[in-house]
């Protein structure tokens, strides 16, 4: 995946300001502010996202870039996937979706809709980090995605067939397997072009 030498462009930075830019695209025509939302996403090539109770995956250099691309902003995630982290992460707003009305844990912020968790958000940087549920719902918010292809075959109770093809690729990077990462991978920053530019067959 990454290496110290490629990093991924930090939060409001325009991701057109990264050296691996895929060439030939038209990336210029691109916005370069985020007016949506971030997703944030590790699949299988089939689409498995998790075991509905952890990552699948032990990814160090996924993990690095996670945490370097979100500091700052807002984490938007449904209540299972909070519970498979156990804590709000450091630096970065938790914005937690539930419909159960007495829910709560310290140091995070609930919605009971995507609709209040947009209110919550206001104007802040939101990245959308999961899990099944939360991304479907919230895809059409999202302008950029980070996709971390991982080169592995495994079953999940917990899948996303997210729709590509209204994406992009501006951006790529491939890590091989190694010593703390399990499996090989290829990461990609997707932007959703203006309507009508878009591509008709997915991009990766
Ligand atoms: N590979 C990755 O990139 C990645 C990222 C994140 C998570 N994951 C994995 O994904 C799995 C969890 O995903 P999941 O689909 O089972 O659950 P999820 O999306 O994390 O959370 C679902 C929960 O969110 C709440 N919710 C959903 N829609 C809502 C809405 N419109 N308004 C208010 N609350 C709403 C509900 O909570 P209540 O039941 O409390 O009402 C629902 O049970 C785990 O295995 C995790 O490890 C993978």
């Amino acid at each position: 995946m990454m290496s110290e030498g490629s990093r991924p462009p930090r939060v409001g930075a325009p991701a057109s300001a990264s050296p691996e830019r895929v060439a030939g695209l038209a990336t210029a025509k691109l916005p370069l502010q985020h007016a949506g939302w971030t997703a944030v996403v590790a699949s299988t090539p089939e689409g498995v996202i998790g075991d509905g109770e952890r990552m699948p995956w032990s990814l160090s250099s996924d993990l690095r870039r996670f945490k370097r691309l979100t500091m700052g902003g807002v984490l938007l995630m449904g209540r299972r996937t909070f519970e498979t982290i156990g804590r709000p992460l450091p630096g970065r707003r938790t914005v937690v979706l539930t419909r159960q009305t007495g829910w709560a844990a310290p140091g995070v912020e609930t919605a009971a809709s995507v609709a209040e968790a947009e209110r919550l958000v206001g104007g802040g940087r939101c990245f959308v980090v999961g899990g099944g549920e939360i991304y479907s719902q919230c895809w059409d918010r999202c302008t950029e995605c980070w996709w971390t292809k991982v080169w592995a075959r495994l079953d999940g109770q917990v899948k996303v067939d997210l729709p590509w093809p209204e994406f992009r690729i501006v951006w790529q990077t491939h890590c091989p397997a190694g010593p703390r990462d399990q499996y090989p991978t290829d990461c990609f920053c997707l932007k959703r072009p203006p309507e009508g530019n878009r591509k008709k067959k997915s991009p990766v």
